[in-house]
């Protein structure tokens, strides 16, 4: 198939080539974000392989379907980014990467913990400049610790085992609980009796309508004092406005995020030389107790391959009618 590649990075392309040995598609790369004023790019193609940040809106997608793109291949488990009833009504097939490495993301999320108790984002620059003074250092044993997982699919089930490994007492909540993570000790309680008694909340559950900010000034006043926050999911999951408010109250006590609602202006562009327009992201990076990553809970070696070879099976299958194709429906979405 012809396909065109949007918001890629040379690491993505030579992943991408890598795997396209096999399956022989016509990739053309393009390193802008696909929105609006990028569709023209999109002539003679297939197919149409986004990312997270990419806009794939009612009309963006109105304007793939004149140009002839049946299939949208996400390199991505997330499809929040995607308006799909725009997609059934143009009759653009809608394939995701369900699954790369779970291991990925929650190991990240482990590391943001890791990193923010032991403040070790403020110990490595301490030392650089000569500074071993501990003062402000002072972290807590997380073995012990109540440790509260939203979401507790291929993602968080492997959190909870990271999680169980440090000796961690772990609250799960999830419509659909998952006997693995009960095997590695999670007890399923409600989303209030999970925000009242946990000493670290960490998200692990998709971005729907019904979970947007589902972190917000109320769910905060249920939270204890102190609390540490890790958000490696999605960013608008967390109403950031009511965080902030939190991080001053104190009743956040450190913030993980590899997320932001607003990502999308910022995220995998080197911005060192501008300045930074977003006021509330900016008033986020002024907080000691704040870690930040840019959106690379994925970014392993075995994780970006994984994406390059399902993006692409993906097309092989759409193409040939052969081999798994996961395909994302609106029921997928709208119970
Ligand atoms: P998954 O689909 O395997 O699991 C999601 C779980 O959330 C399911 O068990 C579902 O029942 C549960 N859930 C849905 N609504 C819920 C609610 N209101 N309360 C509690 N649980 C709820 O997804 P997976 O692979 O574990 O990924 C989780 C999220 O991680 C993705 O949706 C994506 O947004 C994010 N992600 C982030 C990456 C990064 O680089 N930072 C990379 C990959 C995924």
């Amino acid at each position: 198939m012809r396909i065109a590649v949007f918001s890629t990075k040379p690491y993505d392309q030579s992943a991408l080539d890598r795997a396209n040995e096999a399956h022989g598609h016509d990739l053309t790369y393009f390193e802008h974000r696909l929105s609006p004023s990028s569709i023209p790019l999109v002539e003679d193609f297939d197919a149409v392989c986004p990312f997270v940040n990419d806009e794939l809106s009612d009309g963006v997608i109105e304007r793939l379907s004149d140009a002839g793109v049946r299939l949208l291949t996400l390199r991505s488990a997330g499809f929040n980014h995607v308006d799909l009833r725009a997609a059934e009504r143009h009759g653009i097939a809608v394939a995701r990467v369900p699954a790369y490495s779970p291991h990925a993301v929650a190991e990240h999320a482990m590391a943001l913990i890791l990193t923010l108790n032991r403040k070790l984002h403020r110990a490595y620059a301490r030392v650089r400049e000569g500074n071993f003074s501990l003062d402000g250092l002072l972290g807590f044993d997380l073995h012990g610790k109540t440790v509260g997982v939203i979401g507790t699919g291929k993602i968080g089930t492997v959190f909870c085992k990271i999680l169980a490994g440090f000796g961690c007492r772990i609250l799960a909540t999830d419509p659909v609980p998952n006997e693995e993570a009960r095997r590695a000790g999670a007890e399923y309680v409600d989303l209030d009796a999970l925000l009242a008694s946990s000493d670290i909340i960490a998200l692990h559950l998709p971005l729907t309508p019904e979970t947007y900010h589902l972190i917000d000034a109320e769910a905060l006043a249920r939270m204890s004092d102190g609390v540490m926050l890790i958000n490696t999911s999605r960013g608008a999951l967390v109403d950031t406005p009511a965080v902030i408010a939190g991080l001053k109250s104190g009743r956040i006590g450190a913030l993980g995020l590899d997320v932001y609602e607003e990502e999308a202006d910022l995220f995998f562009e080197d911005l060192s030389n501008s300045v930074i327009q977003d006021d509330i992201f900016a008033r986020l990076l002024t907080f000691p107790n704040v870690l930040i990553t840019g959106h690379q809970g994925f970014f392993t070696r075995e994780a970006v391959a994984n994406i390059a070879e399902t993006t692409l099976a993906n097309a092989t299958a759409f193409e040939t009618g052969e081999g798994p194709f996961h395909r994302v429906a609106l029921e997928d979405v709208t119970p």
